[in-house]
């Protein structure tokens, strides 16, 4: 392929994803580390791209290497303790001036706009301001982190106006508490609560490594938020990890790490199917499946509750396993989040059993589970579904049971109606 043809063709390619992301907002963070980088200036002419191409960009950077080289080359040294820095009073107002430093910085270097490109000066807008309200970190453990603070509010509806304007957000590690005074903050979980406060679809931090690896030292290219067996990761990456699983678990749909030593990796990571890094997603991987054996303890954990309330007609152990092929289940990360059993009785199937736990409730499990009994109940012959119930008539009518008589129940079911009960009878044709 000739180069001019692999351009158009990764333009074409790319173009889904042009249209995905214009007007959405994404958080960006680049730390102390990344702003010394020798690829910095390509990062600056990526950023000012996906400004052009409509993307709402708040920019949260870290000053931590730069505060620590100016004070070390003063003889100065700046405590951490427990993993967060001691900002003594004294100390403030070199910080500032450091981070204000930066700022400038920043804002210089995005007001080139997007080098040796047509787009060249066309005046990307930064703006900065007090959107973050602080409060201080206070007496921790008998330490006094003085001058250190944390989040206490991120003005949103600021941020969103200059966002409306086309203008890039730059956000300090600084905040300011209502009383006036200044505090100092921890960079990188600012970009979170930013990102939530802003219900951003993307946070994307730029990093030393590439993205979290696996045992193999391959980069996953994913990683649920919720991940029950999480992989062994360094400080950095675990303290990364929390923070994007947080954010996910918090509303941001999808958290990024990519590198800030490779020329294109945010790039390559928006606009490729593969990407380059680690994206972080709220949404975990679950999968409709026939049941066997050893989902049984599963199966018994999610009815049991439900028996107890007698919303379920109780059912052994010994019967779940005797029928576990009837049951189909949805899995999520190893958990069984829905069940259900269908039972056939010559033409007819009867759905029994039908739950979703408590906290997966009222996302369509219920509903996709239906239809993949129903799709089981048609390749068996089964002309109709049937449903006893005495709670969820409701449901069942919504997803097209017509109410009956109990006397239309298959005869080989008949004899084990239990009048007590008295539950409803409802059938669906297939
Ligand atoms: C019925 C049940 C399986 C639905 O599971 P689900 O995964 O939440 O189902 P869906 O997400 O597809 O449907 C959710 C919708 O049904 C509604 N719904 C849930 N239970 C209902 C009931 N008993 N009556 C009427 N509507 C009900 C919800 O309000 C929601 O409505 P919305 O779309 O307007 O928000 C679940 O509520 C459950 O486990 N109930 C207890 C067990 C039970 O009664 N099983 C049926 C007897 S076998």
């Amino acid at each position: 392929m000739s180069d001019n043809k692999k351009h158009i063709k990764w333009f074409r390619d790319s173009s889904p994803y042009i249209n995905a992301h214009r007007h959405k907002t994404f958080v960006l963070y680049l730390g102390g580390d990344a702003l010394e980088s020798a690829n910095l200036p390509n990062i600056i002419a990526d950023i000012a791209l996906l400004n052009s191409l409509g993307v709402r960009l708040v920019l949260v950077h870290g000053a931590a290497q730069q505060i620590d080289q100016q004070l070390q080359n003063q003889s100065k040294s700046w405590e951490i303790l427990d993993n967060k820095r001691v900002t003594p009073p004294e100390l403030l107002r070199e910080i500032v001036q450091i981070i204000g430093g930066i700022r400038a910085n920043i804002e210089a270097r995005l007001s080139m706009g997007l080098v040796n490109s047509p787009m060249h000066g066309s005046g990307i807008t930064v703006v900065s301001g007090n959107f973050v309200k602080a409060k201080p970190v206070g007496i921790v453990d008998g330490i006094d982190f003085q001058n250190t603070g944390a989040t206490r509010r991120i003005d949103a509806d600021g941020i969103c106006q200059q966002l409306d304007n086309g203008a890039i957000v730059l956000v300090s590690p600084l905040g300011y508490s209502p009383s006036g005074e200044t505090f100092n903050l921890d960079s990188i979980s600012l970009a979170a609560d930013v990102a939530i406060a802003l219900n951003a679809v993307k946070l994307i931090y730029f990093s030393s490594e590439p993205g979290i690896r696996d045992s193999d030292g391959k980069i996953r290219s994913e990683l649920q938020a919720d991940i029950t067996s999480p992989i062994s990761m360094s400080p950095a990456e675990d303290y990364l990890f929390y923070l994007t699983s947080q954010a996910c678990r918090k509303g941001v749909d999808r958290c990024h790490i990519v590198s800030y030593v490779k020329d294109g990796a945010l790039l390559e990571e928006l606009f490729t199917r593969d990407g380059s890094g680690t994206q972080i997603t709220r949404v975990s991987y679950e999968q409709i499946r026939k049941a066997v054996p050893e989902d049984v303890p599963g199966i018994i954990h999610l009815i049991e509750p439900l028996e107890q309330e007698g919303i379920l007609v109780k059912r052994s152990r010994e019967l779940i396993e005797s029928e576990i092929e009837q049951f189909t289940i949805i899995e999520r990360d190893g958990l069984i989040i829905c069940c259900g059993a269908l039972y056939p009785f010559a033409a007819k199937g009867e759905l029994a059993c039908l739950v979703t736990h408590p906290d997966y409730r009222e996302g369509d499990r219920g509903e996709s589970l239906l239809s993949s009994i129903e799709e089981r109940a048609k390749l068996q012959g089964l002309t109709s579904l049937f449903v006893l119930t005495t709670q969820s008539a409701h449901w069942f009518v919504e997803h097209g049971f017509v109410e009956g008589n109990v006397s239309a129940l298959p005869d080989g079911r008949k004899s084990f109606y239990n009048y007590q009960r008295n539950s409803k009878f409802f059938e669906k044709p297939l």
